[in-house]
C-alpha cells in the first residue's frame, strides 16, 4: 500500500515536472528548447527578488559570458536576459544553475531580439568583434558600427527608456552611432546613453596602486576623454588619495594606461583582446547605473556621454549616476601643463572619431 502510495506521488511529481517541458512554439530553432524551459510562465524561479531587468547584447562572448555570471549574482537584477547570434542556449542553461536570484532567460539570433529588448532596464552591450593582431580599425569599425546600429534600432523600438552601457568598440564612435540611431528613431535621451570607459579607470587604479604601494581599491584616478590610445587622459594630477608622482612615473604611468589594452592583445597573441579584465570593470559599471537607477546617492563614475565639459559633443568624465541616468556631468577639475597638452591631442583624435559614427549612420 505504502508503495503504491510512493510510486503515485512520483508519478504525480514527473507530470508535474513534464508540463515545464513544452518547447516554446515560437522558437524554430531546436537548441532553444532547453533554453524555452527558462521562459516566462514556465520558469519556476518564482521567488525572484524584487530588482531590476538587464538584458547582455553578445552575451556568449568573451567579454558577455564572465559577464553574464557577473550579472547573474548581483542582487539588483531579478531577470537577465542573455541575447547572442551563437551560443546563446549553452551560456544561459550554465549560469541559470547557478542560485542566485536573477532569473535567466536565453535568446538566440535575430528573429528573438525583440524578445530579449523588451521591458529591461538596462541593456549592455558588449556584441561585435575584438581588436585581433592585423586588423585594421576601418575592419573593426566597419563590423562593430552596423552590429551596433542593428541592436540599437531594436532597443529604439523594445526598451526605449533603458539604459544602455555601450562596451562595443571602438566606443569612441558607438556611442555617437547609438545616439544617431535613437534621434532618427525619436528616442535619444542623451541621459540614459553611456559609453564604457571603466576598465581605463580600473587600469589607472590597479597600476598606480603598484606604483604607490597601495591597495588598488583605495585609489581613483579620473580617466577622462575617450576610449582609445591617446584619448585614453588619466588625470594623475588628482589622484585620490593625493600624492605625488615624479615626472618619469608620470609618464610611464600615462602610457601604461593608455596602452592596457594592447598590452593585453599582445599577450594573448591572436586570441582576442581584454575579456575578464573587461567584464569586471562592465559589471561595476552596470551595478553602478543599478544602484542610481534604485536611488542611491553620490554614485560617481567616470564614462563617455553627450557632454558640455568641452567643446566637443561626446566626452568622458565623471558624471553623477540616478534614476534618470546620467544627473550631472562634473567639471572635469584642474589640469596640470602636461593634461592640459595630452587633452589637445585627444580633442583632435575624439572629434575624428565622432564624426566617423555620426557619417556611418547618415551616409
Ligand atoms: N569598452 C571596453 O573597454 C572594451 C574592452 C575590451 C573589448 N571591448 C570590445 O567589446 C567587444 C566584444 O569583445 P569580446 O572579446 O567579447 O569579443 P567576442 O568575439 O569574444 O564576443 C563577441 C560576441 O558578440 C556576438 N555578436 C556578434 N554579432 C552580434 C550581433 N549582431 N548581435 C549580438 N551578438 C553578436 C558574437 O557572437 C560573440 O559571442 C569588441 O568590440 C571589443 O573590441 C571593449
Amino acid at each position: 500500500m505504502e508503495q503504491q502510495g510512493a510510486d503515485a506521488a512520483a508519478a504525480r511529481r514527473m507530470a508535474t515536472l513534464a508540463s515545464h517541458l513544452r518547447p516554446d512554439p515560437a522558437s524554430s530553432h531546436p537548441q532553444m528548447e532547453e533554453v524555452s524551459l527558462l521562459r516566462g510562465s514556465i520558469c519556476r524561479a518564482k521567488g525572484a527578488a524584487p530588482g531590476f531587468k538587464v538584458a547582455i547584447l553578445g552575451a556568449a562572448g568573451g567579454i558577455g559570458q564572465p559577464l553574464a555570471l557577473l550579472m547573474k549574482m548581483n542582487p539588483l537584477v531579478s531577470v537577465l536576459h542573455l541575447y547572442d547570434v551563437v551560443n546563446a542556449p549553452g551560456v544561459t542553461a550554465d549560469i541559470s544553475h547557478m542560485n542566485t536570484g536573477a532569473v535567466v532567460r536565453g535568446f538566440l539570433g535575430q528573429p528573438q531580439l525583440e524578445n530579449a529588448l523588451t521591458g529591461m532596464d538596462l541593456v549592455v552591450i558588449p556584441a561585435g568583434v575584438p581588436r585581433k593582431p592585423g586588423m585594421t580599425r576601418d575592419d573593426l569599425f566597419n563590423i562593430n558600427a552596423g552590429i551596433v546600429r542593428t541592436l540599437c534600432e531594436g532597443i529604439a523600438k523594445c526598451c526605449p527608456k533603458a539604459i544602455v552601457n555601450v562596451i562595443s568598440n571602438p566606443v569612441n564612435s558607438t556611442v555617437p552611432i547609438a545616439a544617431e540611431v535613437f534621434k532618427k528613431a525619436g528616442t535619444y535621451d542623451p541621459k540614459r546613453l553611456l559609453g564604457v570607459t571603466t576598465l581605463d579607470v580600473v587600469r589607472a587604479n590597479t597600476f598606480v596602486g603598484e606604483v604607490l604601494g597601495l591597495d588598488p581599491r583605495e585609489v581613483n584616478v579620473p580617466v577622462i576623454g575617450g576610449h582609445a590610445g591617446v584619448t585614453i587622459l588619466p588625470l594623475l594630477s588628482q589622484v585620490n588619495p593625493a600624492c605625488s608622482l615624479t615626472s618619469e612615473e608620470v609618464n610611464h604611468l600615462t602610457s601604461r594606461i593608455q596602452n592596457g589594452g594592447t598590452e593585453v592583445v599582445e599577450a594573448k597573441a591572436g586570441a582576442g583582446s581584454a575579456t575578464l579584465s573587461m567584464a569586471y570593470a562592465a559589471a561595476k559599471f552596470a551595478d553602478a547605473c543599478l544602484r542610481g537607477l534604485r536611488g542611491d546617492a553620490g554614485i560617481v563614475e567616470c564614462s563617455y556621454v553627450a557632454s558640455q565639459v568641452t567643446e566637443l559633443p561626446f566626452f568622458a568624465s565623471k558624471v553623477r549616476l540616478g534614476r534618470s541616468g546620467v544627473e550631472e556631468i562634473l567639471p572635469l577639475g584642474p589640469l596640470n601643463e602636461f593634461e592640459r597638452a595630452g587633452l589637445e591631442k585627444a580633442k583632435k583624435e575624439l572629434a575624428e572619431s565622432i564624426q566617423k559614427g555620426v557619417s556611418f549612420i547618415n551616409k
